[in-house]
């Protein structure tokens, strides 16, 4: 029974809107038409300029760091810190003895560095040596200790783990396992913020899309989107989960009935070149009824280009839902075919 509690998903989502719309950086981020070569309207949500950062994933981290430091000083002191108080002299010196360790293909990290920062705490973030230098540059100048640890995204977790265990650091990780799923519930929380924002747009315009094409690398920001989307909105699109081919750890779990690792080699959409999904988020999407698309590395390619032709700058892991989209559009629908899509980040 504790087990399937600890791998259940069930965000307090309001709360995650509430931190955010409390930030003075934060605002809904748009959600444009695009048109498909083949004549589509096709709505993105434009995730590339998220508060700054370039990527969905601000909202993820910082929210979880405020919640742990919140948490921690509650243990502590006993006192429930609002909001306001986290930004008060005592809670930032508190804040400032914790570092928040990670590993990241990216903008994790970026999420991991830019909320320890902005509560005064410190950040050190594991890369493989596959991240494109210009992240760790970027999380330098978000004042994170960069670490470049192994080849590959798995070698940089299991470092970021040991180097939490050694150290004492707080391991904040976007991934999940048996045995460590608080954290990243966090996380995932704070993603279902965008879900919330498109909620509103549609119940105003009384327009729905029919289609959502949600990419994946470990699950977290698909299975946010899933729940959000089966809990609230009042009109039920089909979800279609995208993975790259080299590291379709999703659609593997879902054929195995079991969160399942999937080897392949290196992929170019590197934000989602996971091997091992998030249990959560693989339990989640089992719940949310969601079917798999798979993409080979020259449709990720070819859908970065189109986007970025469409004059939203992107790459093959931001472009990859539209990249399905384009892969197995069912063109017989007509009008009454609205698909979306999450350009879940700029090209850096
Ligand atoms: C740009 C981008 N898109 C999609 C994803 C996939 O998110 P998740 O790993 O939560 O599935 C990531 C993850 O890093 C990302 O950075």
């Amino acid at each position: 029974m504790e087990q399937i509690d600890s791998l259940s998903f069930a965000p307090d989502f309001e709360r995650a809107l509430k931190f955010f719309q409390a930030q003075e950086n934060y605002e809904a981020s748009p959600l444009r038409e695009l048109s498909s070569p083949d004549g589509l309207t096709v709505l993105a949500k434009d995730e590339t300029g998220r508060m700054g950062l370039g990527a969905f994933k601000a909202l993820g981290a910082p929210y979880a760091v405020a919640r742990i430091l919140q948490q921690a000083w509650e243990q502590k002191t006993g006192e429930i810190p609002t909001l306001e108080r986290l930004k008060d002299a005592d809670i930032r010196a508190f804040a400032a003895t914790h570092t928040f360790v990670c590993a990241s293909a990216g903008n994790h990290g970026m999420g991991v560095a830019a909320g320890a920062r902005a509560m005064g705490a410190k950040a050190r973030i594991h890369l493989a040596k596959t991240v494109p230098e210009s992240f760790a540059e970027r999380l330098r100048g978000l004042g994170a200790e960069v670490v470049r640890s192994g080849d590959v995204y798995d070698v940089s977790v299991a470092a970021a783990i040991a180097d939490a265990d050694e150290s004492g650091a707080v391991l904040l990780a976007d991934g999940t396992w048996e045995g460590y799923t608080e954290i990243p519930k966090w996380v995932m929380e704070g993603y279902c913020v965008i879900a919330e924002e498109m909620r509103a747009v549609f119940e105003a315009s009384g327009t729905w899309p029919t289609h959502v094409y949600l990419q994946a690398g470990v699950g977290g920001l698909a299975a946010a989107m899933a729940y959000m989307i089966r809990r609230n909105w009042a009109e039920q699109p089909e979800l279609i989960v995208v993975e790259p081919e080299a590291a379709a750890c999703l659609k593997t779990s879902h054929l195995a009935g079991a969160a399942t690792r999937a080897d392949g080699p290196d992929s170019n959409m590197g934000r989602l070149d996971c091997k091992e999904p998030s249990v959560v988020a693989w339990h989640a999407l089992e719940k949310a009824q969601v079917s798999y698309q798979t993409l080979t590395e020259e449709e990720g390619e070819a859908a970065a280009e189109a986007v970025s032709a469409l004059g939203l700058e992107t790459t093959p892991s931001g472009a990859a839902g539209y990249g399905a989209l384009c892969k197995g559009a069912p063109h017989d629908q007509g009008t009454a075919f609205r698909p979306l899509v999450i350009i879940s980040e700029g090209a850096a």
